[in-house]
């Protein structure tokens, strides 16, 4: 058995109870991974019908994930699926889904006028003791949390996709982030099976920072016409030993959201030459090729 697919781990984590916030792709595998891990979660989306789909698709992950653990025990398996599906509740309203909160983990949309307005909330109607935490991928952990009062109370926990399968947990210690909920913030991570790094309040983190720029030199080069997007993605697995080709992963991630983290980018550092717009990334996603969830991208995917 994997380290992530434990149920039980050897750190201790204060926080039992943790309110997740979207109920989308991202915070339905937080929800998914907390609930393995044996906390109390509660599932927040303004959106009942995405958390029923949550709710399903969470069921689905667990009945494979348990498979994989009790391979000879189906009665061991089914009884881990349902106790872990007995610890998610579901709720639209943030403010009471956040009542008995240790830790919230917001992922709602990138957007950070709807972020500041869920905080703001947040903050007047949460626990004093609950820790707040954005799961942004390429805003400003500090600008988010600028909005409430327990800065010493905020930081970033950024997950990967998907969430029960990627081991990475990014651990971001905003300006104003006490030690103490640093502390939780990482034994939490721990004791859902993530391996944790630190790292400080800079744009895309460490992984986004080093990946969203070699994604964008990846498109360039194919734009210049220097090599094949085949080519280009072979030369990056055979020759540097990546599992996935850039353009390849551009794809799978969705040109949209590359073009929209590289905007956002741009708009705030002008000057950095690696965050420059890319017409050709810019055309593909005005003609609605955003990547294998459109059936095109660099690429040409069969619709599911
Ligand atoms: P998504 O679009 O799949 O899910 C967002 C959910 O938030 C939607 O279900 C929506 O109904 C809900 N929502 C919107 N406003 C809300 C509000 N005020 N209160 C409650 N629920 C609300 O988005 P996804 O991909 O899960 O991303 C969420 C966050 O995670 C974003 O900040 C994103 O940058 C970050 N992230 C995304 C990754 C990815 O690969 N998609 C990776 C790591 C982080």
């Amino acid at each position: 058995i994997t380290r992530q697919f434990s149920c039980s781990s050897a750190v201790q984590s204060a926080i039992k109870n943790v309110t997740v916030i979207g109920g989308g792709l991202m915070g339905s595998g937080i929800a998914q991974v907390a609930a393995q891990a044996g906390q109390n979660v509660t599932l927040v989306d303004v959106n009942g019908d995405i958390l029923a789909k949550a709710q399903k698709s969470i069921g689905n992950n667990l009945g494979r994930v348990a498979k994989k653990m009790y391979k000879d025990n189906p009665q061991e398996a089914e009884k881990f699926v349902s106790e872990s599906m007995g610890r998610i509740k579901t709720a639209t309203d943030p403010v009471s889904g956040s009542q008995t909160a240790d830790l919230v983990v917001e992922a709602i949309v990138e957007n950070i006028d709807i972020k500041h307005q869920l905080f703001q909330k947040l903050d007047q109607a949460a626990p004093d003791h609950t820790i707040f935490a954005s799961n942004t991928s390429s805003l400003s952990v500090n600008e988010i949390g600028a909005v409430v009062k327990r800065k010493d109370k905020f930081g970033g926990l950024h997950f990967f996709n998907p969430v029960p399968v990627m081991r990475l947990l990014e651990v971001v210690r905003g300006a104003e982030t006490s030690e103490t909920t640093y502390r939780s913030m990482m034994d939490w991570g721990k004791a859902l099976g993530k391996t944790c790094i630190t790292c400080k309040d800079t744009p895309g983190f460490v992984v986004n920072r080093l990946l969203v720029p070699y994604i964008a030199e990846a498109i360039r080069l194919f734009e210049r016409g220097d090599a094949s997007a085949k080519d280009i993605d072979i030369a990056m697995k055979l020759g540097a030993g990546y599992p996935m080709g850039p353009l390849e992963l551009a794809d799978y991630v969705g040109l949209d959201t590359n073009k929209f983290i590289l905007d956002g980018w741009h708009k705030k550092y002008p000057d950095q030459q690696l965050f420059k717009p890319i017409p050709l990334l810019n055309k593909l996603v005005s003609e609605g090729k955003l990547g294998v969830k459109t059936g095109e991208g660099f690429y040409k995917y069969e619709k599911k």
